[in-house]
C-alpha cells in the first residue's frame, strides 16, 4: 500500500464564533495544536447579527491568549467553511463536542462539510470535564448579569468584557 501525505497534511482550521472566546475553546486549542503541526483558529465574520465584541476585537483577543504559541494562527474567514479550509490547504477541521446534546448539530455540520469537501475530515475533541457546560452564550449572560467569569475564560477576555461594561 503506497500512502501519500499532501505538504500541509498536518493543518487543521478550528473554525467558530468565538463571541467571546472561552477556556473551553482554549482547551481544545491546545489540544488541536499538540495534535497537529498547525492550528488556525478561524473566527467567523458574519455570524451572529449583534456579537458582543467585533471580528478584529475577537481576533486580538484570542492573539493575546496565545502570544506564546508559534503554531497557533488566528484569522477571520466569511463564507463557506469548506473554502476557506480549501484555500489554506488545511486537511481537517477541528471542533469541540462537550456534551450529546451538540451532537447533532456538529454531526449533520459535518456531513455537510464532507459533502461540500470530501478531502476535508472533521476531528472532534473533548474538553476538559470542567469546562463541558461553558458556552460564550451563557458566558455573556452571567458577566452581563453581575455573575462571577473568572476561570471560564482567559484573563484577557475578562479585561475585555470589562472594557466593553464600562462602553468601551
Ligand atoms: O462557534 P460556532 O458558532 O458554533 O461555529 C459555527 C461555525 C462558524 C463553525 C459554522 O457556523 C460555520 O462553519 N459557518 C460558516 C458557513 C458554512 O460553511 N456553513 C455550512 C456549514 S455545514
Amino acid at each position: 500500500m503506497t500512502s501519500s501525505v499532501a505538504p500541509s497534511g498536518r493543518l487543521a482550521i478550528f473554525p467558530g464564533s468565538f463571541d467571546p472566546v472561552t477556556n473551553g475553546h482554549v482547551d481544545i486549542i491546545l489540544r488541536g495544536a499538540r495534535l497537529f503541526e498547525r492550528i488556525i483558529v478561524a473566527v467567523l465574520v458574519h455570524g451572529e447579527k449583534t456579537p458582543l465584541f467585533t471580528s478584529d476585537e475577537r481576533v486580538a483577543i484570542i492573539r493575546e491568549v496565545f502570544h506564546e504559541y508559534p503554531n497557533i494562527e488566528v484569522d477571520v474567514f466569511d463564507g463557506l467553511l469548506v473554502e476557506y479550509a480549501r484555500r489554506r490547504r488545511a486537511s481537517a477541521i477541528v471542533r469541540g463536542l462537550r456534551a450529546v446534546s451538540d451532537f447533532e448539530y456538529e454531526f449533520q455540520m459535518a456531513l455537510m462539510n464532507r459533502h461540500l469537501e470530501p478531502t476535508i475530515e472533521t476531528v472532534f475533541m473533548m474538553p476538559a470535564e470542567q469546562y463541558t457546560y461553558l458556552s460564550s452564550r451563557l458566558i455573556k449572560e452571567v458577566f452581563q448579569l453581575g455573575g462571577e467569569v473568572s476561570g471560564l475564560v482567559p484573563p484577557a477576555v475578562e479585561r475585555w468584557m470589562r472594557v466593553k461594561a464600562d462602553g468601551g
